[in-house]
């Protein structure tokens, strides 16, 4: 069990200095090997995810859930991961309930925390926060998003979503068309889901974004380095039909300066995916993704509600995908992917 074997095994590698996998900090911590092996671990963890098999394997480990922003998918998600592979979880929500809010700092919170749990997922509204914070901890940290900066686990999940789309679909992933629209500035998960991406075989990507919400050039350049199409149109008023995938997001108003929540107060409606742009734009079998949550206030023009209970609507599937994904990262940062598998095998 985790505190007799695993925890040791990590404590004394640490101690001798063996290179251990310590954070999920940044998906730029990803090779293209290390996201096949952890989506081999997810597609190992659903039967586990769907309650169909059991294993008590982080018995008597603790995760400490950080999150000083809002959040419902991945903190209970990450909460449910943890459980479901046998452990604990305490919890804090926003800085009011924390001594941040006394004005402890980082580092102080850090090193606290490190000493009553093995593991912490923290989302920050501040971008390289986690990053600060990990490095004053001994054990894993995995960021849950730090302000516009990234979101590894969400990016990991989408990459895990796309594969499983594409072998229901029976199409192959190299040379994929993939369409990533709305906020691409403040937008976390498309920054780290297109660094993901660019670890893949030649793909083509188109982004579409209203203005001054575009894809920052850094990231647009690395993924055309690495050999991709990448392209920009002015909005989804064009035929999109060889699009396979549609990746929209939410636009980040709790991002914006007092200047800019006036200049968007009134967003245009160019950049809506309903059923309507996906009936006469795109393929059937384009598939539709969101990282959620998805705007429903009047005005907003996220992902239109229109398409739900449509097939090629894949957003739940996908928050379904973040259980076994998030397994896979906390079975593999504390190392007992092998006796998973032993449970696999015996239950
Ligand atoms: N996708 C995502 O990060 O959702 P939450 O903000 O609800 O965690």
């Amino acid at each position: 069990r985790y505190t007799i074997a695993a925890a040791c095994a990590v404590t004394l590698a640490r101690q001798r200095g063996f290179p251990m996998p310590s954070h999920l900090l940044s998906v730029d911590s990803l090779s293209r090997d290390a996201v096949d092996h952890l989506i081999r671990i997810a597609e190992r963890m659903e039967p586990i995810a769907q309650r169909r098999k059991v294993t008590r394997v982080l018995e008597g480990a603790v995760l400490g859930n950080l999150f000083f922003e809002a959040s419902t998918r991945t903190r209970i998600s990450f909460n449910a991961a943890f459980c479901r592979l046998g452990g604990s979880v305490c919890d804090t929500t926003g800085f009011t309930f924390s001594s941040m809010a006394k004005g402890e700092s980082l580092y102080d919170t850090s090193r606290v925390m490190g000493g009553y749990v093995d593991a912490i997922v923290m989302r920050h509204p501040e971008q390289g926060s986690v990053a600060e914070f990990a490095e004053a901890t001994q054990v894993p940290v995995i960021n849950g998003g730090d302000g516009p900066g990234e979101h590894p686990s969400q990016a990991l999940l989408d990459v895990y979503t796309i594969t499983k789309e594409f072998a229901r679909l029976g199409k192959p992933l190299a040379g994929a068309h993939l369409l990533l629209t709305g906020d691409l500035k403040y937008g976390r998960t498309v920054h780290s889901l297109i660094k993901l991406l660019s670890l893949y075989d030649p793909l083509r990507i188109t982004l579409v974004s209203p203005p001054g919400l575009e894809m920052p050039q850094h990231l647009v350049d690395l993924v055309a380095s690495r050999g991709h199409r990448i392209e920009t149109r002015p909005n989804l008023a064009e035929s999109f039909d060889d699009v396979d995938v549609i990746y929209a997001t939410r636009i980040q108003r709790e991002r914006f300066t007092a200047e800019m929540s006036e200049s968007f107060a009134e967003l245009t409606s160019d950049f809506v995916v309903d059923r309507g742009f996906l009936d006469r734009r795109c393929s059937p079998t384009t598939i539709v993704m969101h990282p959620l949550p998805r705007d429903s206030r009047p005005g907003a023009n996220d992902l239109s509600t229109d398409l739900n209970g449509d097939p090629r609507l894949a957003i739940f599937r996908q928050t379904d995908n973040g259980i076994p994904m998030r397994m896979a990262i906390f079975a593999h940062l504390l190392q007992v992917e092998d006796q998973v598998e032993r449970d696999l095998r015996d239950v």
